[in-house]
């Protein structure tokens, strides 16, 4: 038994480990994105960099949902991280998969903010909303404004080429704002 423990239910605690399996699935899946971009026969380096990126915000996401845990005397599960998708069928294809994802995320962190609720762990729905929850909209307009730029450049084209160099040289803000 924790000494730390304290109004922290087991439904939240269960909560936790299950978001850092998603996070840590998310963390995987941009893994696979990245790497498809970077593939000789798609060769956008900029998509490839912003991926990287994401991923790694996915794996710090799973960090601190870990650091949280034991803050809270929890005990950390880790699960089998399932195989991503990885026959992606062009750029838009995974950056649009890559929005579905972010929705994915930000239902299932709304889901458990009502759990935490319910269960009246107001530190824990704090912590979500500063912490993830602010977050997660902006990820969802990025990448939505990604796939608008993306379309608006069409597919194999010098607009594309333009798209992602100066999503590789300036960063996302230079393309969504
Ligand atoms: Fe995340």
């Amino acid at each position: 038994m924790s000494l730390a423990k304290q109004n922290f239910s087991n439904v939240v605690e269960d909560a936790i480990n299950q978001q850092i399996a998603m996070e840590q699935a998310a963390a995987h899946t941009y893994l696979s994105i990245s790497s498809y971009m970077g593939s000789d026969s798609v060769a956008l380096p900029g998509l490839e960099k912003f991926f990287r990126e994401q991923a790694e915000e996915e794996r710090e996401h799973a960090q601190n949902l870990m650091n949280y845990q034991n803050t809270r005397g929890g005990q950390v599960v880790l699960q089998t991280v399932p195989a991503p998708e990885f026959e992606w069928v062009s750029a838009k294809n995974a950056v649009e998969s890559a929005l579905q994802l972010e929705k994915d995320v930000n239902k299932s962190l709304l889901r458990i903010e009502s759990l935490a609720e319910e269960q009246n762990d107001s530190e824990f729905v704090m912590h979500l909303r500063t912490k993830f929850l602010k977050e997660q909209v902006n990820s969802i307009e990025d990448i939505s404004k990604l796939i608008t730029q993306l379309n608006r450049v069409g597919g194999d084209s010098l607009g594309l080429y333009l798209f992602d160099q100066t999503l590789l040289k300036e960063g996302i803000d230079a393309i969504v704002g």
